[in-house]
């Protein structure tokens, strides 16, 4: 019988098991699926939500193991970046990561990590600069909610960012984006961290996700200005934005 993701309200806590699992061997997978494109991604999104500000205070939802977050401190010259994450195991990653670039020198500005759920932002209306969330939203059991909260808590002017799964273009590229995340995705979850299930729910959480034009109406929804999407990696990944009014 084929994998399918549990119903709303099990959702998180399905997904929270699943990433608490993986968290140790999280970026090595996550470097071998994207081929390491991610990061390129990654730095595009952060470079958007920066627009050229190099102080202010930024909040990264989903963090996982912190890459936009740690990316986010390293451009900063002043000001903070919060991560966000419901994954004690992911937030513990991140937090050892945080250690080495501090060694490293890399980042100047406070980092802060909170254990929280993005579908019930523990902040303060508009007191962040920006905020933004990679390869996060698919896995909150609420889209637009997820959505609502991170524009509510970002002041006026300021830029929400998701970067996640769009729709692969093209007669060959579709299906053989399909064909790698389905069946490829959860081997390399097996040869890597001897897990198959956390990669199996990977293409699993694409299956209810918006494409593009469906994240942007979300974000219009939301109450955002100046919609737009951009579409990387022929279309496969999608980068979307709006400005808090
Ligand atoms: C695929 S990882 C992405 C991590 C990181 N943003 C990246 O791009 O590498 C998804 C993350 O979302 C987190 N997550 C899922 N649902 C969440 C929720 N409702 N609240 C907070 N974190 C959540 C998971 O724990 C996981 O760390």
């Amino acid at each position: 019988m084929p994998f399918r993701l549990p119903a709303t309200e099990e959702k998180a806590q399905y997904v929270l098991s699943q990433f608490d699992r993986i968290a140790r061997g999280y970026d090595l997978a996550n470097d071998c699926i994207s081929m390491g494109m991610h990061r390129l991604w990654k730095a595009k999104a952060v470079k958007l939500l920066l627009s050229g500000q190099s102080g202010g205070h930024y909040l990264d939802i989903c963090c996982g193991t912190g890459d936009l977050a740690l990316s986010l401190a390293e451009r900063l010259k002043s000001g903070q970046v919060t991560g966000l994450d419901f994954s004690g195991n992911m937030l513990e990653v991140a937090k050892n990561r945080e250690a080495r670039h501090r060694a490293q020198n890399k980042s100047a500005v406070q980092l802060d990590w909170v254990k929280g759920d993005a579908l019930n932002l523990p902040f303060q209306p508009a007191l962040f600069d920006g905020a933004i969330v990679s390869f996060g939203l698919r896995n909150v059991s609420d889209y637009q909610k997820a959505i609502d909260e991170m524009a509510r808590v970002v002041k006026p002017g300021g830029k929400v960012i998701n970067l996640d799964l769009g729709k692969p273009e093209g007669l060959l590229f579709h299906p053989l984006f399909c064909f790698y995340f389905s069946q490829i995705v959860p081997l390399i979850g097996q040869v890597l961290q001897n897990d198959r299930a956390a990669y199996t729910y990977l293409p699993e959480s694409k299956r209810n996700y918006p494409d593009p034009e469906g994240i942007s109406e979300l974000f219009v929804r939301a109450g955002l200005l100046n919609v737009q999407h951009i579409k990387l990696a022929s279309g496969s990944v999608a980068l979307t934005c709006g400005t808090v009014k």
